[in-house]
């Protein structure tokens, strides 16, 4: 149930470094594990990063969901500070830093980390499931294109993502959408349900009320609206996850 969702206290996970990619790792209780050997969850962050509190935390939560969750240090350990407005951070060039060129090899280090490392006793390969939020949801979409290695993608509010990346994914997506989100304005979101509704694999687009941008994160969970969100948005991936991974 959405109590599954850890939102303060300490996170539970480690880091390792692999292949110069350092990673947070977050693993199963043995006992619940077992249901699940042979999944993991990639866990592609917003541009705060692993080193965000709440990622790590929601990162454990899919871990009590019963998958061992790796997450990239998508930054090389420099994510974007916590308030995006904080004097000489630019965006834009942070972004421009950040790109698919520089990102896209990291995915492919934690995808490699999981199949080489996951499991003595699973059989590989490991079915993937990517799961992003923000900037980390574009990549969810591309991590889930043929040969990269996610087999099923969810998406919470989306930045970036281009037409071509939905038109690309080969496993089930699923997406969460907020109601107030300059990335992801209306015309947007509907643009991409059109795209999904094209598409041949399954999909699935849930739009939360009383949220904005990054609230499957950040929620304000002392608001009982983003709360429930958050949760929810939680609850659907895993879902998703459960059913196809
Ligand atoms: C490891 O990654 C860092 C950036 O995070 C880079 O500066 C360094 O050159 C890399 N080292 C190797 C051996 O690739
Ligand atoms: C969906 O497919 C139809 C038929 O191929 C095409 O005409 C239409 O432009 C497509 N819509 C989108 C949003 O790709
Ligand atoms: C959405 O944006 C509008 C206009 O900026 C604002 O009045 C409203 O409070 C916002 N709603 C949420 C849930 O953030
Ligand atoms: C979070 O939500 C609570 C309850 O609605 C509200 O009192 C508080 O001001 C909010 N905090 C922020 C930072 O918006």
């Amino acid at each position: 149930d959405g109590s599954a969702v850890a939102n303060s206290g300490k996170s539970v996970g480690t880091e390792v470094v692999y292949n110069n990619i350092t990673l947070y790792v977050s693993k199963p209780d043995e006992s619940i594990r077992k249901a699940r050997t042979g999944a993991a969850v990639l866990y592609l962050t917003d541009v705060f990063g692993i080193q965000l509190l709440e990622n790590r935390l929601l990162a454990d939560s899919f871990a009590r969901a019963g998958y061992l969750v790796v997450a990239p240090d998508l930054f090389n350990g420099a994510p974007a500070p916590n308030d995006l407005n904080t004097p000489g951070f630019d965006t834009g060039a942070f972004l421009g830093l950040h790109g698919p060129a520089a990102t896209d090899p990291i995915i492919a280090a934690a995808v490699a980390y999981v199949q080489a490392t996951a499991d003595g006793t699973a059989k590989a390969p490991v079915r993937i499931g990517a799961t992003g939020y923000c900037f980390g949801g574009r990549y969810a979409f591309r991590t889930a294109a043929a040969g990269r290695g996610a087999v099923a993608a969810f998406a919470a509010h989306p930045s970036l993502l281009e037409d071509g990346e939905i038109l690309g994914v080969k496993g089930p997506a699923s997406v969460a959408a907020a109601e107030n989100d300059s990335m992801m304005p209306p015309a947007r979101r509907a643009a991409i349900e059109a795209l999904l509704l094209n598409s041949t694999q399954p999909y699935q687009v849930a739009l939360y009320s009383g949220t904005s941008h990054g609230f499957g994160v950040r929620a304000n969970v002392s608001n009982p609206i983003e709360k429930f969100a958050k949760e929810s948005a939680y609850l659907q991936a895993v879902r998703w996850f459960d059913n196809f991974l």
